[in-house]
């Protein structure tokens, strides 16, 4: 009688793919840092912006960094110009080449996240 055995191979192979699935570099941490450091006093959790916009828009809008719906041009001309309760920010207190690369990373997810294909011509 031969006794099959389970070995420990399959479980390290699985184990092997699983590691190489969470090893993707996360996309444009240079966005995110500059954002956390200039936006997220108000747009991270608990701030100002992100609980004026939970009340304007509902609680899946408050977050920017967590939306899919935001384009570049409408987060740079928020930031310059401000809305409502939000002051706008002059090129001294925020250099263009850092709200570009802002404007960037709150707009990447829109590509990435919304699971919309890609437009078959008409
Ligand atoms: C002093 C606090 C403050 C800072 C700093 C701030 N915001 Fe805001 N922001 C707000 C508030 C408050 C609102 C919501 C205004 C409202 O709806 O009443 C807002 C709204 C916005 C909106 C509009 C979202 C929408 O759906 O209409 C965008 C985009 C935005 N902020 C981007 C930014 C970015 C990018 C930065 C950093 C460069 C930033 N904000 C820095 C307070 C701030």
């Amino acid at each position: 009688m031969s006794a099959v055995r389970t070995g420990l191979v399959p479980l390290v192979l699985v184990a092997c793919f699983a590691q190489a699935a969470l090893a993707q570099p996360a996309p444009t941490t240079a966005g995110k840092r500059l954002f956390d450091a200039r936006c997220g006093i108000c747009h991270g959790r608990g701030g100002t912006g992100s609980f004026m916009l939970a009340k304007r828009l509902g609680q899946d809008k408050a977050l920017l960094a967590e939306r899919s719906d935001l384009s570049a041009d409408y987060v740079k001309a928020i930031v310059r110009n401000g809305i409502l309760s939000m002051p706008g920010l002059t090129r001294g207190e925020l250099a263009d080449t850092e709200l570009e690369v802002i404007a960037a990373y709150l707009e990447r997810p829109a590509s990435e996240r919304t699971a919309r294909p890609v437009e078959a011509p008409k």
